[in-house]
Parts: C-alpha cells; structure tokens; sequence
C-alpha cells in the first residue's frame, strides 16, 4: 500500500494506472486550459493568517450543506464516466462518500445507472441533470432520479455545447474504449484496470443506454453521436422553472460564476448554487471561480446558500473557499485521481487528507469550527477581486 500524503501522489499513481485516454479526459481543460491552472493558482495567491495561543481543542470540520449534515463542507461532484477511471466507479465513489459522511452526486454521463448506484449503495446520493432534447428521456430521467430517492437534484447550467478539449479529440476518446493497437498496448501496461473492466457488467452509459431511443450498447459511435446531439442549447430559465416543477425536490444550480446569473437563481429560488466553471472544461478564458466568488457572495450571499468548486486539492483550499463566504464545496478532480489509483481505498484516501489538512489548518488560524471561518482568517492580495 503506497504512503499517501497529498492528492498529488493519487494524481501520480491515477496516471500510471489508467490508460492514457481516461486519465486525459480527467486531467484536462478546454482550448488553452489558462482558465484550468487559474483555477487551482488562484487559491496559492489567498493568503492565510496564522493565529497563536488560542485553544485549538475540541474541533469540528461538521456542518450542514443544501440542508444535509455533511461531517465536512465537502461533496463529490458529478463526474461523466466515473466507471471507466475504475470499474464501477460510480458505486466505489458513492460507498466512498457515505462512509465518510458527504454527500456524492451521480452525473447524468455515468457508466452505472441511478439504479445500480441505488441497488448497491443503501445511502442516498444526489442526482445531476444535463438538460437533453429529448422530453420524454428527460422526464424519465427525473422519474428514475425520484424513484432512486434522491436527496437533491443538481442542475448543471454551464454545458449546453461542449468546450473543447484537445486531447480527448486526439485520442479519440469513447466509453467503452475502441479497441485500437494503442488501446491494447495501454490496457496490457495497465493490466489491473483491464481486469476490472473485464470483470464488471458495466461499460456504457448506464442513464442513456436502454432508455433512450435508438441507442445500442453494442455501439459506442451511435453512443457518442446521440450524446452530442442531446444537449439542449435552447435552455433557459423557463426550462430550469419547468424541470424545477418536475422535480418538485431539492434544486441546486451548478456553473454559475457571474453575479447576474447568481442574482436570477437566487430570485428563481434555488435551495443552493455551485459557483462554478466546470473545472475549466468550458469557458476558457473566465476568471476562476475563486476569483469570482466574493462578487457572487456580494450580491445574493444574504439571499441563497453558496458552494464553489473548481481548483480544489486541498483542505486549505476547502478553508479559503469557506473564508470568503462560501457554505460548501465540491471536488472533482481530486477524487477522480483517488478513484483512478485505488478504487474505493482511493476516494477514501483523497477524502482524508483533504479532512486532515482542513483540521489542522483551521487550527493553525486559531478556529475550531469551520462554520467560524470568514474574511478574518485571510490576507488578500490586491487585485484578487
Ligand atoms: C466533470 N464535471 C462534470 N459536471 C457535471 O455537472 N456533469 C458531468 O458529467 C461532469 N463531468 C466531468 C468529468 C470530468 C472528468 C471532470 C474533471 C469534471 C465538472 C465537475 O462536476 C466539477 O465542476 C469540476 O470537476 C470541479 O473542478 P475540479 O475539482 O475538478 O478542479
């Protein structure tokens, strides 16, 4: 079992174990990828005030989030294709995060369905929606999410058109992989993730494939093709009011990085917002969400409960987020690199040492509950804002 200390040695080991083209498809942003790194150097510039002599005992990292108690401000955020970092990734992780106390979010692009994360994980879990074309498999998506007893419905916002990424075009990037020579030669140095797969039922798209109409999971381009052309770009916040109807449950908006935006869902009534950018996958070029966060804050922080994620690798990132007035976060690469390198063990490691770190680091500035982390444990450089 190798020593792990920092999401950085997950990173290390998720790319030896994964082939290329998955471990890509995590580890990268679109177009330029600037808005990708500022997203995590942003958090290097906020500085933290170190306080002595307080009495440290008796900490808590618990609260609550969008109306859960959470043991940390820290939930798993919906990732497409989890179950091809690992074999039945979307369960590992889900297990993961129950054990730990916070909440997982299944996306709508995974590879186990809302039912095989219900029927294997008695806990329940979040479901994120992408708005498709399609009425009728959307509605059924909401139906199976209700079904599942999910405790909130994550509406993602921010990819109604894919950004970019390079690398998942020049590797030809599909779930299940085609299997070309290259595909072969990556699986063979990477025998334990190929006998996973091997092993598990499932490698395709468990929410779409057998619901939606005219896809086949022996077709991995009908598969993609179908994906593609689903995304409805003629979203807007008269279908989020429809599909709030829907639901009729928890409602958190996700990809909202400008205050205008932030103002609307706060009006629409939204349970909790995700100040996001889709981890730099989308609009390359935005400010990262941590440099957009306190404009946010500003502006409805008094009206509508505020998460961020985006950057985050660490506890004293998840302390800095808290500091500038958010209520909750949520990671995305950082347990995908933990799934990637040990499965389950993996997630569980990633969540520890970001609990771990935001422990000891609300302790070195002098707090013992994260509900009192605010503007006074920072130092921020001008301009940040
Ligand atoms: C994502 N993200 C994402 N978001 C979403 O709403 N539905 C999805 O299916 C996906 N898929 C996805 C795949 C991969 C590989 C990544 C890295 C991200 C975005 C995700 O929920 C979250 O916003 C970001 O991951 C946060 O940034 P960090 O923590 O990865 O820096």
């Amino acid at each position: 079992m190798p020593v792990i200390t920092c999401i950085e040695d997950l990173k290390a080991l998720h790319r030896a174990r994964v082939p290329r083209m998955f471990y890509d498809y995590a580890d990268s942003g679109s177009y330029t990828q600037q808005t990708y790194r500022e997203n995590s150097a942003d958090f290097a510039r906020l500085k933290l005030r170190q306080r002595v002599a307080v009495d440290m005992s008796g900490r808590s990292t618990a609260t609550r989030m969008a109306g859960l108690d959470v043991s940390m401000p820290v939930a798993l955020a919906p990732v497409g294709m989890t179950g091809m970092q690992h074999a039945d990734g979307e369960i590992l992780a889900a297990r993961a995060a129950a054990q730990a106390g916070v909440p997982y979010c299944l996306s709508t692009m995974s590879i186990c369905s809302i039912e095989d994360v219900a029927a294997a994980v008695p806990d329940p879990f979040m479901f994120q929606l992408y708005v498709m074309k399609d009425q009728e498999f959307l509605a059924g998506l909401i139906e199976r999410a209700k079904a599942a007893r999910c405790s909130a419905l994550v509406l993602t916002l921010d990819l109604q058109i894919l950004g970019q990424r390079h690398r998942d075009l020049k590797n030809g990037l599909s779930a299940p992989p085609r299997l070309s020579l290259p595909m072969l030669m990556d699986m063979a140095t990477r025998w334990r993730w190929g006998m996973g797969m091997l092993r598990t039922r499932r490698r395709f798209f468990g929410n779409i494939v057998g619901h939606a109409k005219g896809v086949s999971a022996g077709d991995a381009a009908s598969l993609m093709h179908w994906t593609a052309a689903q995304f409805d770009e003629r979203l807007d916040w008269d279908k989020v009011a429809r599909i709030r109807d829907m639901w009729g449950g928890k409602l958190i908006l996700k990809g909202i990085l400008d205050p205008d935006d932030a103002r609307i869902a706060a009006d629409f009534g939204a349970d909790a917002i995700i100040v996001s950018n889709h981890g730099g996958r989308q609009l390359d070029g935005a400010l990262s969400a941590i440099r957009m966060l306190p404009h946010i804050v500003a502006a409805v922080g008094d009206r509508v409960e505020i998460h961020l994620d985006s950057g985050i690798r660490s506890g004293q990132d998840v302390l800095k987020v808290l500091a500038l007035g958010a209520t909750g976060t949520w990671i995305g690469r950082a347990y995908i690199h933990g799934l990637g390198a040990m499965g389950e063990a993996g997630v569980t490691a990633a969540l520890e040492v970001i609990r771990k770190e935001l422990d000891i680091t609300m302790a070195l500035c002098g707090e013992t509950r994260v509900t009192d982390l605010g503007r006074h444990n920072l130092l921020v450089p001008q301009g940040f804002e």
